[in-house]
């Protein structure tokens, strides 16, 4: 347990503990953001092990944080459960090394997922879908967010060139590395989880380039890592080896729970779902704000690089910082009736895929395969409904539901 030191915060903020998976699992995150919002929008807190860190809560400190390199370093790591840890992959992994390395690592990956490269993928994704949505046809009772976990395999992981079969491995290592304390994943000590799955990973990617052909370079994303050039070298196999996993990382941990968390939104909200039902091109803005209400990936984490001022207060040079992007996307003072899911919202700023620099490479991808998969979705399905309690993940970086069993019903 740690304690929030802030004075602003009186005595019903004392025990705010942003650190704990615990609390983004039973907790009511929300309500305590909105109130960090309005009391403490830089908030201090330090764990038992006395490392400390500050939280800022609103849309534009967080924008920020995230947007703004040469106050806010992202190469002592970008996950707050490596608080207090050196980042070994600062300079070579894309989102732990800051401009301008970061670009020429950047720019020929963002080329190789252009929407037009994309498109080609189109009718790929598209069966994947539906082939992710066939347990429903049958009327059964099918864990959707069980189901999700797998999914990115089937688009990112077919991207990178993967072999099927090392998918379910890869899905459960990732998923040990995003969410370390839960219990789909722990083994052992939460440290223990994430050393596991960074060892098998690495040893994986290891593996598997030594396994692929120098001389016959493959068409996919790791073909392309392989043999594209950042500023005018070559990335050596550790860059090569970072960077698939932190591409993989970025597909795994966070795809399943807005597909998982839209739906359930939509069943919470009846209304919002017969009007995509009705008007299927409200399917795009159902995207963006299913994206906007899960942000899966909720925290990101920052060092200052001299004293900054943000907030309210001064973070001083070397401390850490966390962006918390779930209460960003919903600041009132940014979105119109923030609180309430609206399938048909307009001018949806939400920073769901960061904001910056970093800003997702993975954005365009990830939009593509949600739209297909409401439009398979409402497709195939008139009503979905709830058989059974949803849980949440135990994690401070990832937001998400780890059950969600549905009967939902055909057209
Ligand atoms: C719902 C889906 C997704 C969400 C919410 C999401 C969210 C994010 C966020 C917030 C960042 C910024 C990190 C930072 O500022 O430190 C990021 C970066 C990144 N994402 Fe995603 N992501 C998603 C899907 C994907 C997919 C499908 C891929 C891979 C194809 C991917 C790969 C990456 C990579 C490689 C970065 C690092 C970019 C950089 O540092 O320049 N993500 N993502």
């Amino acid at each position: 347990m740690s304690g929030g030191t802030n004075a602003a915060l009186g005595p019903d903020l004392g025990e705010i503990d942003l650190f704990d998976p615990g609390f983004h699992a039973t907790g009511d995150p929300h309500a305590v953001w909105a109130l960090l919002r309005r009391r403490a929008p830089l908030y201090r807190q330090t764990t038992v092990d006395s490392r400390a860190f500050w939280s800022v809560t609103r849309y534009h400190d967080v924008c920020r944080v995230l947007g703004d390199h040469r106050a806010f370093t992202s190469e002592r790591g970008s996950i707050l459960t490596q608080l207090g840890h050196d980042d070994v992959s600062a300079g070579q992994m894309l989102v732990s090394t800051d401009p301008p390395r970061h670009g020429e690592l950047r720019r020929p990956l963002n080329r190789r997922l252009s929407p037009r490269l994309l498109a080609a993928w189109e009718d790929r994704i598209r069966r994947a879908m539906r082939e992710f949505l066939r347990p429903g046809l049958d009327g059964g009772v099918w864990d959707i967010a069980e189901r999700s976990r797998r999914l990115p395999m089937t688009v990112a992981g077919a991207l990178m060139g993967l072999p099927e079969d090392d998918w379910n491995d890869l899905t459960q290592w990732t998923g040990m590395a995003a969410a370390p304390d839960d219990c789909a994943f722990r083994v052992g000590s939460e440290g223990a989880t994430l050393a596991i799955a960074h060892h098998r990973l690495f040893e994986y990617f290891a593996r598997h380039l030594r396994r692929r052909r120098p001389d016959e370079p493959s068409d996919d994303l790791i073909g392309h890592l392989m043999t594209m050039t950042a500023g005018d070298a070559p990335l050596t196999d550790e860059e090569v080896i970072y960077n698939c996993y932190s591409i993989l990382l970025g597909a795994n941990a966070t795809t399943p729970h807005t597909v998982s968390g839209t739906l359930l939104a939509l069943m919470e909200n009846p209304e919002g779902f017969r009007r995509v039902a009705a008007d299927r091109a409200l399917i795009p803005s159902l995207v963006e704000e299913g994206l906007r209400w899960t942000s899966p990936a909720s925290s990101f984490l920052r060092h200052a690089v001299s004293d900054v001022e943000i907030a309210g207060g001064v973070v001083r040079a070397g401390e850490a910082i966390t962006a918390w992007v779930g209460s960003a996307n919903r600041d009132e003072d940014v979105f119109a009736d923030a609180q309430r899911f609206d399938v048909g919202r307009a001018d949806n700023r939400h920073v769901s895929f960061g904001y910056g620099p970093h800003y997702c490479l993975g954005a365009g991808l990830a939009r593509m395969t949600f739209r297909l998969l409401f439009e398979e979705f409402f497709s195939s399905f008139s009503a979905v409904e709830a058989a059974g309690s949803a849980e949440r993940l135990r994690s401070v970086f990832i937001s998400g539901l780890r059950h969600l069993p549905v009967r939902a019903y055909r057209q």
